[in-house]
């Protein structure tokens, strides 16, 4: 289903102007206040801060995250069953640190009613710096100009840096500047009604549930003349924190300075008796310690010691390093796309996201919103290994191996979630913080085995990326081998003329069709794992015999079971219907009736806000793409025409619903030849969040999505492929763009290509010589500068257009299949009415029984 917007620029370029190094808001707004914090938020994969305005208001929702610091609680299933996930966790919102209240003559600085003579509130994809500026003019009539700017480092990963300046343009004034730390988890929040909030919003599954008890218990506050520290440990999980917060003043004004610290609220105040002309210029380092048990009073320390390093260096070090840092992540991974500056803004933008949300997530997971918002609960879900580690393995990769210690770190989990669901191997939960399956709804959840296989494509995408053969052999060859083990123990055999290794009661990625036989994502998915498990292993006894005899022992590791995942591997049941000529998602999946979307009005999407599941799973409707990412993900096993044909069948009954869809129907589009599709695509999730296509990006960023932007770019456009064999170029590049270029790091080499509409070039930048094939044409890039390879035109153009609505197929049986959709809610309402109007009247009409 293809949004409604006509692919033109969706931004208020008046607010937003185009600049390719930053978002701008040229004036602020109260009407989308969540949908601006979560795009100007700021963090760097540990810590996080929501674009809440200083003076704490106002705003729509305060949010300071540390990824993975979360509180547990009790699933209660209204109907329990042996196995279901029994500990739920969700994100905490940790003590606010970003407030700097300003009082000029004791009036407030406030937004929405300030008389505003300048205003522009920027973040800087060059520094990760928030900055505003406005110049105000108060309601006594003096003219005043402040400039703000939070940073949160990527050096120092526990580290923020916040200033606050205030230069009195036009007269002099009393000004009292109030920097706070405020626990809103817990404390009442003093300008919002919690409760009438809630009702605005409504019901949404993807939002985080609240709390309906103290989650942060003070562990303990201090202050000394400049520095004020809070403690807290979470009531349930244990989990402690401390955040510390350090203030230096340059002044020459004359200043009174006060400080108090309270178990969720610590202040310092400065009063300053501003003349005109003078700067006020007031800085605030604040960092912020986690554990998963170590006493708060040790994080009281991390704290004194990280603001101690800051105090010593100098925050202008602080800021080069930073600088330094975000040059060289863009030095790897900046994607040009010529001739577009907005859309190049917003390619930048998503990129940002993803440094953001993982740069020092250092062995944690990356969130579905990363550390932007509390949506998702604050959950880690397959969104990490298939959108966002292919992007790292080939910019960042040792962003990407933390990915994937991270799932090392939760295999034993895994191994005992295995058992419990009667399995050998290791499940990875399909949702979670700390290991244990999150999951309540099993159908959509748990049963999404394919998490398994997407973490071995993970470790397969950054090994052949990497060349890293120790990490493979110390700790990918273990995920491998239990992944593994966990598919040959799943899927059976069955005997019908030939073997078939069958896999059932699995749900694929597309969560609108549950709990079903044979999904084709899942079992070409498991044959990729079970495949790279056996080479894997393969490898190792041959090439490290001590690394090999380690892994044995350890895993108990047996040759038959190799041989036993090649068997299945080669023997995988992948569903085909000869009639159509496409691949059915899962074996009984063409039975159903087609939900024929373009009879669905737009006031009922998301279908799954607006339907019970057990309607939806009744059609052929999906809620983002399964076969067609399958068709991406193991392209090497399906030929252009297959995928041709299944791009097509699927488009019109995929919804899109969720953001995951998008970016992967632009890739295929493109390499099938759909290119303006691709390119509708490629939009839909360029500006998933930048115009709020989804209508939640208050609830976050959707990193999933932003990490499939590169994938459109550099999988769609430049039509790159690794399937294990070394990088194939087959570019589809689209005709109003002149130039697409980026970099790429493999096995240590660092390239750069440009694709133009008539060649593509390829540089070695730094690094040895390395191989790549153009359509079939192996070249070798290195040594002797650049090599251009020419092109003759960007692919196949389709011109026949996929239509929006589902057209009536033939089963290979004869049989119609049939596209309806289900009954309007309304002309139900109508009917029932009818019913009682006509049940009314003949009560009436009926004379009175004899008595
Ligand atoms: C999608 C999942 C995804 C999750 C978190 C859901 O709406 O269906 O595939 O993992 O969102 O992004």
């Amino acid at each position: 289903m293809r949004l409604d917007f006509d692919g033109s620029d969706p931004l208020d370029r008046e607010r937003f102007p185009v600049d390719e190094w930053r978002l701008v808001e040229a004036f602020p707004s109260d009407d989308d206040l969540g949908l601006t914090e979560t795009l100007f938020a700021i963090g760097n994969g540990y810590l996080g801060m929501r674009g809440n305005p200083p003076e704490g208001r106002p705003s729509a929702t305060h949010g300071t995250f540390v990824n993975g610091f979360h509180e547990t609680w009790d699933i209660h299933h209204a109907e329990q069953a042996y196995g279901f996930a029994h500990t739920g966790q969700t994100i905490v919102n940790v003590p606010d640190s970003k407030v700097m209240k300003l009082y000029v003559d004791d009036e407030p600085l406030l937004l929405s009613t300030a008389d505003l003579m300048e205003y522009e509130r920027s973040v800087d994809f060059r520094d990760g710096m928030l900055r505003r500026h406005l110049i105000w003019r108060t309601p006594s009539g003096k003219i005043v100009q402040v400039d703000t700017t939070c940073m949160i480092s990527f050096t120092e990963r526990h580290l923020a840096i916040m200033t606050i300046k205030v230069t009195m343009l036009g007269g002099s004034a009393p000004v009292v500047i109030s920097s706070q730390v405020l626990n809103r988890q817990d404390g009442a929040d003093e300008y919002q009604d919690r409760e009438a909030m809630a009702k605005k919003e409504g019901w949404d599954p993807r939002k985080a549930g609240s709390f309906s008890s103290r989650v942060l218990e003070p562990q303990g506050h201090w202050h000394s003349d400049r520095r004020m520290i809070l403690g807290y440990k979470c009531a349930r999980s244990g989990m402690t924190l401390a955040v510390g917060a350090d203030h230096t003043i340059e002044t020459d004004n004359v200043v009174e300075e006060l400080i108090d610290t309270q178990p969720d609220l610590g202040k310092k105040v400065y009063r300053v008796d501003a003349t005109e002309g003078e700067t006020i210029t007031i800085t605030k380092a604040v960092a912020y310690h986690s554990s998963r048990g170590v006493p708060a009073r040790e994080l009281f320390d991390r704290c004194r010691r990280t603001l101690d390093r800051v105090r010593r260096d100098g925050i202008a070090r602080e800021l080069d390093q930073q600088r330094d840092w975000v040059q060289k992540y863009w030095d790897n991974a900046d994607v040009e796309v010529e001739g577009h500056p907005e859309v190049q803004q917003a390619v930048r933008w998503n990129l940002f996201q993803i440094a953001q949300a993982s740069a020092r997530a250092d062995q944690l997971g990356v969130a579905a919103k990363g550390v932007s918002g509390s949506g998702y609960e604050g959950h880690y879900f397959w969104d990490t290994e298939i959108y966002v580690v292919p992007f790292l393995a080939y910019t960042f990769p040792t962003a990407a191996k933390n990915l994937l210690r991270f799932r090392v770190n939760l295999l034993d989990h895994a191994r005992a979630r295995a058992r419990e669901l009667a399995q050998r191997g290791a499940l990875f939960p399909w949702r979670t913080i700390n290991g244990l399956e999150a999951s309540a709804y099993y159908a959509a959840g748990t049963a999404q085995y394919h998490i398994d296989a997407d973490v071995a494509y993970a470790v397969a995408r950054y090994t052949d990326a990497t060349g890293d053969e120790d990490f493979l052999r110390r700790d990918g060859a273990e995920i491998l081998v239990e992944t593994a083990r966990m598919w040959a123990d799943l899927g059976f055999w069955r005997v019908d003329g030939g073997r078939t290794f069958h896999i059932h009661g699995v749900t694929g990625p597309d969560e609108y069709t549950t709990v079903v036989n044979n999904n084709l994502f899942t079992n070409v998915m498991a044959r990729f794992n079970l495949e790279r498990a056996a080479a894997a292993v393969r490898e190792i006894r041959e090439g490290d015999p001590t690394a090999y005899a380690r892994l044995r022992s350890r895993l108990n590791l047996q040759d038959e079971e190799v041989q036993e995942w090649e068997e299945c591997a080669a023997h995988m049941a992948v569903p085909f219907d000869e009639g159509l000529g496409i691949h059915p998602q899962d074996e009984n999946f063409l039975d159903r009736e087609l939900w024929d979307l373009s009879r669905t009005p737009a006031d009922k999407r998301p279908l799954l806000l607006n339907y019970h599941p057990l309607v939806i799973y009744r059609f052929q409707v999906l809620k983002q793409a399964d076969v067609v990412l399958a068709l991406l993900l193991q392209g090497d096993r399906f030929s252009l025409d297959e995928k041709r044909r299944n791009f097509e069948y699927y488009d019109p009954i995929t919804t899109g619903d969720s953001s995951l869809s998008a970016v992967v129907q632009s890739i295929i589009a493109a390499e099938v030849g759909h290119h303006k599709l691709a390119m509708h695509y490629f939009l839909s999730g360029l500006y998933v969040d930048l115009a709020d296509l989804h209508g939640n990006t208050a609830d976050g960023v959707h990193i999933a999505s932003a990490g499939g932007v590169w994938n459109a770019l550099v999988y769609g456009f430049a039509g790159m492929r690794d399937h294990g064999k070394g990088l194939t170029f087959d570019p589809r590049l689209p005709d109003t763009w002149p130039r697409l270029s980026f970099p790429l790091r493999v096995h240590g080499t660092r390239l750069r290509i440009v694709l133009e509409q008539d060649a593509i070039t390829f540089t070695v930048v730094e690094g040895d010589p390395t191989t790549v094939s153009v359509r079939g044409e192996s070249h070798v890039v290195g040594g002797d500068g650049p090599v251009r390879v020419e092109l003759d035109g960007q692919g196949p153009r389709l011109t026949h257009l996929v239509p929006r609505q589902p057209a009536p197929v033939v089963r290979a049986d004869g049989t119609v299949i049939t596209a309806g959709v289900p009954t309007d809610p309304e002309t139900l309402a109508q009917e029932a009415a009818l019913q009682a109007v006509s049940a009314a009247q003949s009560s009436a009409t009926v004379p009175p029984a004899r008595q």
